[in-house]
């Protein structure tokens, strides 16, 4: 890695990574069902992609963490899916039966069933100690895990103190538990040194009411002084701390907040810590050179691990720039994205040792490039970690840990009303026409799927 070897040339890039995409394939069970078609047929109907609905989702789930009752998340469903015109008919139904106050409880169970099925693929557990077995089931399995707490949006003081004092719990059980599970060297090793086995993904808009755009200094305060406690915990218990990256208007209000937290010099040798850099933004490329810079200049250690993800608020993104008739900040076309993301995963590979490289997809093509890439570098394949989402990337996990790969998957923990912002963001990115998942289950052909972007 100190001695970058030539560039690879490109033929023999893509040659490897078909070599590599057709071997990871090919360890796919052939049984394998495509996980969209087990989703409630409900579920698909709510996403059936059509702008308004889409949009009306999103101020749907803007207020679900804020319904107490089932009674209540009906009465919203209802009233938002009033702007749909033209609602599909499960849920055109659902609407006239919702005006009945009686029938609401009803139609918010119903609402309810209808993400259920989906909530147990997606969401390992409502509380960290109930998704011990799972966590413990992949380890066995050769998958390693980050933990990720459900409940966004935090509106209030006592909110945040409470998802604070969940992260910190969380931190505590796992790694108590953690502690006991048998060694197992690829996923607790690279070249640098350890690699946490517990590991827990935290978004800063849980942990303040405050973060606003046009005022992102008070956020940013709020927000860091429950982070640092959890920094404190996690070095103290040999644990690693992942900030998960929202929309785009909070982006410069975490971004700063982690990189100035974590220069701190109570920081400076610890926790593992980590952020997460988002293809789809049209700027990705120059963030990612600041968080190169910033470790340059602060030689902080271990390095901070960066995930490499293309980003869950893509509707969200454009749904917001069309409302205030801004330039999309989002690439629209998904070639341009997919071709981003394999930029940015080789300037990030080229980069190590300052940073350690998390590459997270469900697209075969875009994980088997960052494989074969690494390997034309000369680097091992331990210095490159491949993650994926519980419920979408499994056939992936496990195909890459079958190949002595390793590979994390983000587990998301909670109940179904602090897990439906969630909920949404998975079926709408995945229920899209130009989701590499759809393409697949679609059968369109290895060699298609593998073809450069
Ligand atoms: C999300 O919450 C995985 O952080 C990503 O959608």
């Amino acid at each position: 890695m100190t001695n970058p070897q030539p560039r690879p040339n490109g033929d023999e890039l893509e040659r490897s990574i078909r070599e590599i995409g057709a071997d990871l394939a090919s360890a796919f069970p052939s049984s394998a069902r495509h996980p969209l078609r087990s989703l409630d047929a409900r579920a698909m109907d709510f996403a059936s992609a059509d702008q308004e609905l889409k949009a009306a989702l999103f101020r749907f789930v803007d207020v679900t963490p804020a319904c107490r009752s089932l009674d209540d998340l009906a009465r919203h469903l209802r009233e938002f899916l009033r702007e749909v015109p033209e609602a599909p008919p499960p849920l055109a139904a659902a609407m006239r039966m919702a005006d009945v106050k009686a029938a609401r409880p009803a139609i918010g169970a119903a609402a309810a069933a209808g993400v259920r099925h989906m909530a147990h693929r997606f969401i390992i557990g409502e509380t960290p100690a109930s998704a011990l077995a799972v966590l413990r089931d992949l380890w066995q399995h050769g998958v390693a895990s980050s933990v990720d707490l459900l409940g966004e949006a935090t509106m209030t003081q006592p909110e945040a103190d409470r998802y604070a004092a969940r992260c910190d719990e969380a931190l505590r059980e796992l790694a108590a538990a953690e502690a006991s599970w048998p060694s197992r060297d690829v996923l607790e090793r690279d070249s640098i040194g350890p690699i946490r086995r517990t590991n827990v993904s935290v978004k800063i808009s849980a942990l303040t009411p405050l973060l606003r755009p046009d005022a992102p200094e008070r956020g940013r305060r709020d927000a860091a002084e429950r982070l640092r406690p959890l920094l404190h915990q996690a070095d103290a218990l040999g644990a690693h701390i992942h900030i998960d990256m929202e929309s785009l208007d909070s982006r410069e209000a975490v971004f700063d907040l982690v990189l100035d937290v974590l220069s701190e010099e109570e920081f400076a040798r610890g926790p593992s810590a980590g952020m997460v850099l988002q293809a789809y933004l049209r700027d990705s490329p120059e963030q990612l050179e600041r968080i190169l810079a910033w470790a340059a200049q602060t030689g902080r250690s271990p390095p901070l691990t960066v995930r490499l993800v293309k980003g869950a608020y893509w509707d969200h993104e454009l749904v917001q720039a069309t409302q205030h008739g801004w330039p999309a900040p989002v690439f629209e076309v998904k070639a341009e994205c997919d071709r981003n993301f394999e930029a940015l995963t080789r300037r990030l590979l080229d980069a190590r040792p300052r940073v350690r490289v998390a590459v997270a997809s469900h697209n075969l093509r875009s994980v088997a490039h960052a494989i074969a890439y690494n390997r034309m570098i000369g680097g091992e394949d331990r210095d490159l970690e491949l993650q994926v989402l519980r419920g979408l990337g499994d056939q992936l996990q496990d195909s890459l840990a079958s190949r002595g790969l390793r590979v994390r998957t983000y587990c998301p923990v909670g109940d179904l009303v602090a897990g439906m912002a969630y909920l949404v963001r998975r079926l709408l990115e995945n229920t899209s026409n130009e989701s590499f998942l759809h393409e697949q289950a679609r059968g369109t052909s290895l060699d298609v799927l593998l073809a450069a972007p």
